[in-house]
């Protein structure tokens, strides 16, 4: 039991990443949701969002306040969701109290000696506003939950890769020995002694295979001569452990901290970051997952780095700029897209492709993404990469020298990762050569077509759908103040993947007021 093995199997269920496959997806778009007030504190209000295609409804948080009150208001409403969440993700990837009680320790001791060094001041302060407020709603068991879930909402695809280098990392600079106390004091010294067999981190099985098939991401902008009026179109996939628990108290936060720019999280209760959002200048943010050899906690938490992207750019340079000054993480494809300058910025939109200490930056029609992979038994040459212009796409592989020399695995023609950027490719050009302008179904239909729904001979087809990783699926009309925003639902043969569900239109308008810093 004391086996640090198990513990890596859960990590690796539990790390938030993306997968798909699937005619046309069917799915519904509820352009009619009702809004509900269910809480108030101070300036801020919970809502619930219900929809004919959900049982349980959406829960809307509108936040108002210094990042301490907003933290507070949001763990005074929603505290008990919030470890719901965590409590169900957990028991589903790890059966046995000894080994989830280990991983809250490692995630512990990631997050004080590491990854709380470069999040911001603001961000502590609503984590720490987060604890009070469930206290002050009288809601006392949270413990560590909330940094304990940015730690695993930190880590990327094949943890068992990623864990071995960080842990290498962190073990030669020494500076593990608090955490070594830990597990020894509470008897985990054979856990240590496992964490330190690398052995148990191989990454790959004895077949070569790797031991969980990995879970992926994509995300797109397109606009211009592409689109109707011009307008900018975002979508993002989140596909992940599927079926957990935490689909029930699914979140999206609109936060309106002091003296910054209001921006919406679409997520789950517990998780303070942002896995994709837009804020009210327009600027969107996502993420899909690629493996890299360099890793590292010593960078700012990808998803609360996007939060704070959305809080302080109102430009796509601005944006950039603000990557640029932070630090990176793990390997991962992110997507910075400033709506407002669809018309104006000669780029509106980037890809931007990352490991530790290095990011590649890729507009739309780059000719860096432009490479040719050679098969190295028969010479042949087959072209990876589709830039076009106006549009930007990303799945779980790089284009870059640098990041692809670094790839944990260098993507073959064949990959799953390369087949769903190929029906990027293909939905644009399918669009462009039927002369069909995207709008927002069309928009909604290349979000929903690269979710992951089970059945990766045709990512055209939901009828293995029930069963498909796809939990969050999410297309932004920003110049209209919409977005369409589908989760997993129902369980078991009756469960339905986010991409092959009900798409809930969300009006911007009553959320985002002011486009001023608040
Ligand atoms: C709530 O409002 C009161 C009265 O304005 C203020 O004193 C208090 O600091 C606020 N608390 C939080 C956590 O927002
Ligand atoms: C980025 O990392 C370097 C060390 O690698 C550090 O000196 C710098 O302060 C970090 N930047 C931020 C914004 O934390
Ligand atoms: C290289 O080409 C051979 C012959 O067509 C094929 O069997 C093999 O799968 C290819 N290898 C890769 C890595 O694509
Ligand atoms: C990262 O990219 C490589 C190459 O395409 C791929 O083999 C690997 O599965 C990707 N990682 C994830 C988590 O999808
Ligand atoms: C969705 O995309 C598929 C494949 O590109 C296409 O056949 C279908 O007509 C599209 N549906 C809509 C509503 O655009
Ligand atoms: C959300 O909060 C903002 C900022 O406080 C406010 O202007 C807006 O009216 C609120 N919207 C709703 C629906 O509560």
């Amino acid at each position: 039991m004391k086996n640090i093995s198990i513990l890596l199997i859960a990590i690796n269920v539990l790390v938030l990443s993306c997968i798909v496959y699937g005619e046309t997806p069917s799915f519904k778009v509820d352009s009619n949701p009702t809004l509900n007030m269910v809480k108030q504190y101070n300036s801020s209000t919970l809502y619930t969002l219900s929809s004919s295609g959900y049982q349980d409804p959406i829960f809307v948080a509108n936040l108002t306040g210094t990042h301490y009150e907003i933290g507070y208001a949001m763990g005074y409403f929603l505290a008990e969701e919030a470890l719901e969440n965590f409590e169900s993700l957990l028991k589903v990837a790890i059966p046995y109290g000894f080994e989830r009680d280990a991983l809250k320790l490692f995630l512990d001791w990631q997050w004080k000696d590491y990854l709380s060094k470069q999040i911001t001041q603001n961000y502590l302060d609503e984590i720490q506003g987060f604890y009070d407020g469930a206290k002050g709603a009288g809601f006392d068991k949270l413990e560590n939950a909330i940094t304990q879930a940015v730690v695993i909402s930190s880590l990327p695809g094949d943890p068992n890769q990623n864990i071995e280098a960080l842990i290498k990392n962190e073990f030669l600079k020494g500076d593990a020995s608090e955490f070594k106390q830990y597990l020894v004091a509470n008897g985990y010294d054979e856990v240590i002694a496992t964490i330190l067999n690398t052995e148990l981190f191989k990454s790959t099985t004895a077949d070569g295979s790797k031991p969980i098939k990995g879970m992926q991401c994509s995300h797109f902008s397109v606009w211009g001569s592409r689109t109707n009026s011009g307008d900018m179109y975002n979508g993002r996939n989140l596909d992940w452990l599927q079926n957990s628990g935490i689909a029930k108290n699914k979140l999206i936060t609109f936060y309106h901290p002091k003296g910054s720019y209001s921006h919406a999280a679409i997520g789950f209760a517990g998780l303070i970051g942002a896995i994709t959002g837009i804020s009210s200048q327009g600027i969107f943010v996502a993420e899909s997952d690629n493996d890299s050899n360099k890793v590292t906690f010593d960078g700012f938490a990808w998803s609360m780095r996007l939060r704070y992207i959305m809080e302080h750019a109102n430009s796509i340079d601005a944006a950039l700029g603000l990557w640029k000054a932070t630090n990176n993480t793990m390997g991962m494809n992110h997507m910075v897209a400033s709506s407002n300058e669809a018309t104006t910025a000669p780029h509106p939109a980037y890809a931007l492709e990352t490991m530790a200490g290095y990011t590649a930056y890729f507009p739309d029609n780059s000719p860096a993404e432009q490479y040719l992979y050679t098969n190295t038994t028969t010479g042949a040459a087959t072209q990876m990469g589709y830039p076009i212009p106006e549009a930007v796409f990303r799945t779980n592989h790089g284009y870059d020298t640098v990041i692809r020399a670094n790839q944990w695995i260098d993507p073959k023609p064949t990959d799953d990762s390369m087949i769903r950027y190929m029906l990027f490719h293909d939905a644009f050009n399918y669009y462009e050569t039927a002369q069909i302008e995207i709008s927002e179904l069309e928009a909604i239909n290349i979000t929903s077509i690269l979710g992951a729904k089970n059945n990766e001979a045709n990512f055209y087809d939901c009828s293995q759908g029930w069963n498909g990783y796809n939990i969050i699926s999410a297309t932004y009309h920003f110049a209209a103040n919409k977005m369409f925003v589908a989760y997993e639902e129902g369980a078991g043969q009756n469960r339905v993947c986010a991409c092959c569900g009900t798409y809930v239109q969300v009006d911007l308008t009553p959320f985002f007021v002011s486009n001023q810093i608040n």
